[in-house]
């Protein structure tokens, strides 16, 4: 019989080796005949399989709704920083990308994290927000620094929205407005930001969908994938800002004096 070299990798997500390239299985000729999007392609090579119509979609949402929030935020900030010291662009892209963490825009993961183990324990919200105050840990997805009960995320509201109207269950998402409701007693500012959504909504996606086995959704939970969405979402913007500096050809960053505090 055939004697098999073993090999030092192992891949499942993709291959080349014939006349046309497949992601998952699905030949790239089908991926365009079909009409198929960037979802598609996520989910083909994230959760290697084809997902519905409305799941596709809602990654693009994702996507696309995170894509920038102006240059103010720290992955933008370093990315300008960057860009106006000269730098090339995978140095700015990686240079912004480098902030995106548990306070801005990594807590996807964990606000997943956290909500399904308070839903499926069937904590109160009440109990739940207070067990997290108690180990000193702040609830990811909620909080923000701009965003409040009186100026909502209009990214957060746009998700809901798509949500409710085309996911066959909300259950999760439902259970993070709850938390927000609670954490709205304690302060103005403690919103499920566009994290939360995103963490809460997923669940949903993967729960819901009828396209996970429980085991799988625990698998991604665990692994952690959601927050690739903010960061494949943000490298668009932060690509945006690093081609705008260069454009305005602004000069080296220094910041000011006046702005700093230099105390003993
Ligand atoms: N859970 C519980 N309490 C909180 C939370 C939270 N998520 N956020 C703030 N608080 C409370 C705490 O008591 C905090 O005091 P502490 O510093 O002693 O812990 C107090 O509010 C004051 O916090 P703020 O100054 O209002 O918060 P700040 O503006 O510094 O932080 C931030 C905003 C980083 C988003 C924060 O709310 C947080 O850590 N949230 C959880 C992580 C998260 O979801 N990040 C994603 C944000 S959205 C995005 O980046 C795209
Ligand atoms: C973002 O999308 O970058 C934010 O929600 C963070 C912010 O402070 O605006």
């Amino acid at each position: 019989g055939k004697v098999r070299a073993p090999t030092h990798i192992i891949s499942t997500i993709s291959d080349d080796r014939g006349e046309e390239p497949c992601y998952a299985g699905v030949p790239m000729s089908s991926i365009i005949e079909n009409g198929y999007g960037v979802g598609d392609v996520i989910s083909l090579l994230w959760f290697k399989r084809s997902l519905p119509r409305y799941c596709t979609q809602f990654i693009e949402i994702c996507i696309m709704l995170c894509a920038d929030h102006g240059p103010c935020v720290s992955g933008a900030h370093n990315s300008i920083v960057t860009a106006r010291a000269g730098k090339d662009l995978v140095s700015c892209l990686v240079s912004g990308l480098l902030t995106i963490g548990p306070r801005f825009g990594g807590a996807i993961d964990d606000a997943a994290r956290y909500f399904k183990d308070a839903f499926d324990r069937s904590l109160t919200p009440y109990e739940f927000v207070e067990s997290m105050k108690k180990k000193g840990i702040r609830v990811p997805g909620i909080g923000h620094r701009i965003k409040n009960r009186d100026n909502k995320d209009k990214r957060v509201e746009l998700l809901q929205k798509f949500a409710r109207t085309h996911f066959p269950s909300v259950k999760y998402m439902e259970y993070a407005v709850e938390v927000e409701n609670y954490t709205l007693t304690k302060a103005n500012n403690l919103v499920l930001n566009v994290d939360g959504a995103i963490g809460s909504l997923f669940l949903d996606l993967l729960a819901g969908s009828g396209m996970f086995t429980k085991q799988e959704v625990d698998e991604i939970v665990e692994i952690g994938y959601l927050n690739g969405l903010f960061v494949l979402a943000r490298s668009i913007g932060l690509i945006g800002h690093t081609f705008d500096q260069k454009r305005l050809k602004q000069p080296l960053y220094r910041h000011p004096w006046e702005d700093v505090l230099y105390t003993k």
